[in-house]
């Protein structure tokens, strides 16, 4: 499973970037809103720190207004991707926009039928929100359970990426049931390194080692 970062910080993803594990970066409108900052500023500078597919939501809500924004958004770099709501309006926008060789990124997905349905509108990757789809007593690794069943017993390519991923236990549990990516916050990435047995391992090999290192 390949690991992206989700976030619009770009002081965030430089420090995540040096570890060698990121493959790419999500963000949304409510993350770029958050660093404050000129949407397509963020977008060019994430796209020089990361080699590989960055997503950037269009904000429209008809197919008429995704289209010609998503196509501005593509001129900004080849690796970004174009996030499109999970709606009608949004799977139409998909079905323009891989005719037009651009790649999309459908969000908002809570169902494994949603994510079916843009698959086949052309979607190259998909996006089950667990976390949110948990916080209303459901089972969101359930959803990327079914949608990894289902695209592998169809044959279809496109990529799943799970998405709103809250804790390092998401991780693991979508890594289990196949999922192809995982976007993941920069708290969360930080707590995945983390283990208090490698903390009381280290503090007793610099302890012991204090004890002959000027002999
Ligand atoms: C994914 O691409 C979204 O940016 C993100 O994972 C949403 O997660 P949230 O539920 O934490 O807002």
């Amino acid at each position: 499973m390949r690991l992206f970062i989700d976030t619009a910080n770009v002081d965030e993803i430089r420090e995540i970037s040096r570890w060698g594990i990121l493959s790419g970066v999500t963000t949304n409108p409510s993350l770029i809103a958050k660093e404050g900052r000129n949407f397509r500023e963020v977008v060019r500078e994430i796209c020089e720190i990361v080699d590989g597919p960055i997503s950037a939501e269009v904000v429209g809500m008809t197919a008429d207004e995704m289209v010609p924004e998503a196509e501005e958004l593509a001129k900004i770099h080849d690796n970004v991707i174009i996030k499109v709501p999970m709606t009608d309006e949004g799977l139409k926008a998909v079905n323009i926009l891989k005719d037009k060789d651009i790649k999309t990124n459908v969000t908002l997905i809570f169902s494994a039928n949603q994510a079916l349905l843009a698959a086949l509108a052309g979607a190259t990757y998909v996006s089950p929100f667990i976390g949110r789809i948990d916080d209303i007593g459901q089972d969101g690794v359930l959803v990327v359970e079914d949608t990894v069943q289902v695209f592998a017993q169809h044959g279809i390519e496109t990529e799943i990426i799970s998405a709103s991923i809250r804790h390092p236990m998401h991780v693991l549990e979508v890594a289990k049931v196949g999922s192809d990516i995982a976007t993941i916050p920069y708290g969360v990435l930080k707590q995945m390194t983390l283990h208090p047995l490698t903390d009381t391992g280290i503090k007793r090999f610099l302890e012991d080692w204090e004890t002959v290192k000027n002999k």
